[in-house]
């Protein structure tokens, strides 16, 4: 390559993924190279030691754990800590930042008046962000650009708290029925489905199937490496904005329905299929055909080559929370058999069409009883671990303020002539 006259050699670049990326990262560090690519992808434009992916091989690890063991052996509360500071905490640590959460899970009463403000029809999503970005206001030392390291932590405790409780009050909201204060004698994920489902005059039941698949679920969506709304977190935050800012400004990315919407997207299909008569075959065909083509949602995904690692474990907790729950869905049947196209189907086998994460979620959300619209703040929820350990990490690198290149490729020279 010969760069500014200067000339400079390379290998070929090979290996696994991760071998690929140091060595992209070593190349464009010695030569200032830059990808022109408005989407920043394969620029590698960030060096992170949270999430580890391998699309080709379909590997998912945080800091250097599987997947695949966090989902079947851990706790929700636990994953958060180890992507936050980085280690699995002793179990006296995983009490104390339990404890801590469950200190502040409640939101100040100002912040409810805001809450109250918003009309019924509010989409969840826009008064999460606002409202996440509200707690700046209430905790001004948070926009302090030199905040001692206990700060730091007071304000990812108080995310990790109110989150959820602002979350189940975007759905109350919607449904027109009274809030409910948090239980702290709860767990994490069973609070959040008491603030949710509870309602004063009716028992609630928690049902331990429901509560170990959505701690499953926000584990698989703690962190995803550098995405829309984890790199517009990081973005953010390299101004020095305030960690509720920031994170503020990822829901939002993710509310894009390109990024968080999928799941949804699944569902409506499968009751678009549903209305139509439920034969799937009519749609697989579509979607081979080039002249009459129909998107299957929920299949292949942008980084993963093969099969997505969450798929697996997502599908077996949906038939868990299905059997659990005693629910024979018709549009379960209909996933079945896509999902069956999916896998045997040579015209998909080719094509690495694999159902991914977002197929399977949406079927539990739907079974537990949580409406599309949630289904981005279920999102949210998960990522927010991942968002805070993006965030912190930056902020402990020192990174320098972000700015993206820009290739300009408008007019050069014009001459105004008044009108
Ligand atoms: C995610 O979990 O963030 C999604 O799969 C999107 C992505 O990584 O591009």
């Amino acid at each position: 390559i010969i760069l500014d006259g200067k000339s400079y050699s390379f290998p070929v670049i090979e290996g696994t993924e991760h071998e690929k990326a140091i060595d992209i990262a070593k190349l464009r560090d010695q030569t200032g190279y830059i990808t022109i690519d408005s989407g920043y992808k394969n620029t590698g434009a960030t060096k992170s030691a949270i999430t580890f992916l391998d699309g080709e091989e379909g590997i998912l690890r945080y800091r250097g754990y599987p997947i695949e063991q966090l989902a079947e052996q851990s706790s929700f509360l636990e994953v958060a800590y180890l992507l936050i500071y980085g280690t699995l905490p002793t179990q006296a640590e995983l009490d104390e930042f339990s404890n801590q959460i469950t200190k502040h899970t409640l939101v100040h009463e100002d912040v409810r008046k805001i809450f109250d403000g918003f009309p019924s029809a509010a989409h969840p999503m826009a008064i999460l962000s606002s409202l996440i970005c509200a707690l700046t206001a209430f905790y001004p030392e948070s926009v302090s650009p030199d905040l001692s390291k206990e700060n730091i932590d007071l304000n990812v405790i108080r995310l990790m708290a109110k989150l959820p409780t602002i979350a189940a009050w975007t759905y109350k909201n919607n449904m027109g029925h009274p809030l409910n204060y948090p239980r702290n004698d709860l767990d994490y994920a069973a609070n959040f489905l008491y603030m949710m489902f509870s309602f004063p005059t009716e028992k609630y039941e928690i049902n331990p199937v429901v509560v170990r698949a959505i701690n499953k679920l926000l584990i698989l969506h703690a962190d995803h490496e550098q995405n829309c709304s984890t790199s517009t977190v990081r973005l953010v935050g390299s101004a020095n904005a305030s960690l509720y800012g920031s994170v503020s400004a990822g829901i939002n990315a993710l509310w894009g329905p390109l990024h968080g919407g999928a799941n949804q997207e699944v569902v409506e299909m499968l009751e678009a299929i549903q209305r139509d008569g439920g034969d799937t075959s009519k749609f697989i065909a579509k979607a081979k055909d080039k002249n009459d083509p129909f998107r299957l949602m929920g299949f292949g995904h942008r980084v993963y080559k093969n099969f997505d690692p969450r798929a697996k474990i997502i599908k077996k907790a949906a038939d868990e929370v299905l059997t659990a729950l005693g629910i024979s869905d018709p549009l379960l049947k209909i996933a079945q058999e896509l999902e069956q196209a999916a896998l045997t189907d040579p015209y998909f086998v080719e094509r690495k069409l694999y159902p991914n994460v977002d197929f399977y979620s949406g079927i539990i959300y739907k079974a537990i009883g949580i409406p599309t619209e949630m289904f981005t703040v279920m999102f949210a929820l998960g990522r927010l671990p991942g968002w805070i350990a993006q965030w912190k990490e930056m902020r402990e690198n020192k990174e320098p303020i972000g700015r993206p290149r820009q290739v300009y490729t408008g007019e050069l020279d014009r001459d105004y002539t008044p009108i």
